[in-house]
């Protein structure tokens, strides 16, 4: 069976084949961050206009590179959101038009099910994740523990009440005076950097305080959501006060952004594992673009070997970015219930919620 998915919901023109839900014949990611990081982020309008100049290329490229055409494919997929709406129109008026030419059957999803199932891309029979899982997405948009007892069954157990863990990576990247995207950059400054220069605060929600009627501080409760605004200000102070004294050299960067990378981190892990102790689950997986990580990659795994019976799993990097392929083994587990959109009425959803697809 084979998927030819589409994914533009932010800056990546992406279409991909994927054979049975797992063999990625081809995956063409046209990136489009030279256009934005003369800006340090993403605008909108660029980003649609670029994508309308791309997918059709895209297209093409990925069909050549799978050596098949557009009448082999068996199912065209897309991202309906959520997203940058400029974005994901482009994407979903291109999947309803080529389904509704060519007659294919088509299925759309949520951005975040696609960084989910790129754990499942390039394997099969036993390597599978096995359930019940959790599932650690943190992205650009989303940073997100979701648990699921099987396919499709989306639980979100902890999320973040203010920024996601990649906005935090690009912002303190741009506070540096770095790239954009700040990800990639912060953790190659990181290598040379001392992750002890600094001591950011490793904010845990579970201390928050909650007053009873007669003002004393009740019992904290564990709590499994982010919060990465106070870890970015703490930065931001330390930032001014080397800017202050014209000391901000590039060792300092290289601390702070050490400093920073093992703090936003712990904080991924601790909640993780956290996550991982109280839902007696079977899998542990990583996924969305900080999911490239190396540092945050090494510390879930030693995290996790310390856990009886369970397993650790990842996307190749290439799949943890943005990517139609991850779309496409996303789509696949739709089909298998038959879980269609009318190519005459779908529309996209900047919003879209995770839920719970039977
Ligand atoms: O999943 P993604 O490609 O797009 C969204 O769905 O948002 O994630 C992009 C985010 C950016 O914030 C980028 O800085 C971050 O992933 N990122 C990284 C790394 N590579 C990309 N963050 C930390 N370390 C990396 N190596
Ligand atoms: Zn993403």
């Amino acid at each position: 069976m084979k998927i030819l998915a589409i994914e533009t919901s932010c800056d990546d023109t992406s279409v991909a084949v994927v054979e049975n839900g797992n063999h990625v014949l081809s995956s063409i990611v046209s990136s489009q961050i030279d256009l934005h990081s003369k800006y340090g982020g993403v605008v909108p309008e660029v980003a649609a206009r670029a994508h309308i100049q791309n997918i059709i290329p895209a297209l093409e490229e990925a069909l050549d590179e799978a050596k098949t055409k557009i009448t082999n494919i068996n199912f065209i997929a897309v991202t309906k959101g959520p997203g940058l709406i400029g974005s994901l129109i482009v994407g979903v008026n291109t999947a309803r038009v080529i389904a509704l030419l060519n007659k294919k059957p088509l299925v759309s999803l949520h951005h975040t099910e696609g960084h989910i199932y790129a754990n499942w891309l390039e394997k099969s029979g036993k390597n599978c994740p096995k359930f019940p899982l959790i599932c650690l997405t943190v992205s650009g948009g989303h940073t997100n523990i979701i648990y699921m007892r099987k396919h499709l069954d989306y639980h979100i157990i902890g999320k973040t009440l203010d920024d996601s863990a990649g906005e935090a990576f690009d912002k303190v990247a741009k506070m540096l005076g770095l790239d954009y995207p700040g990800g990639p950059i912060i953790s190659s400054c990181a290598m040379t950097g001392n992750e002890k220069a600094y001591h950011f605060p490793r904010v845990d929600l579970t201390q928050k305080p909650i007053r009873n009627n007669d003002g004393f501080m009740e019992e904290s409760v564990e709590s499994l959501d982010f919060s990465f605004s106070g870890l970015k200000t703490a930065v931001l102070r330390e930032v001014r006060i080397l800017e202050a004294t014209n000391s901000l050299s590039k060792n300092k960067i290289n601390d702070i952004a050490a400093s920073f990378q093992v703090c936003a981190n712990d904080i991924l892990v601790r909640n993780t594992i956290r996550a991982a102790r109280n839902y007696g689950i079977k899998t542990v997986l990583l996924s969305g673009g900080v999911a490239a990580n190396e540092q945050l990659r090494e510390m879930l795994a030693a995290a996790i070997s310390k856990l009886d019976n369970v397993d650790f799993y990842f996307p190749a990097s290439k799949f943890c970015t943005d990517n139609a392929a991850m779309i496409g083994a996303a789509a696949y587990q739709r089909i298998l219930i038959n879980d269609f959109s009318d190519p005459l009425k779908l529309i996209p959803d900047s919003g879209l919620k995770l839920i719970y697809a039977s």
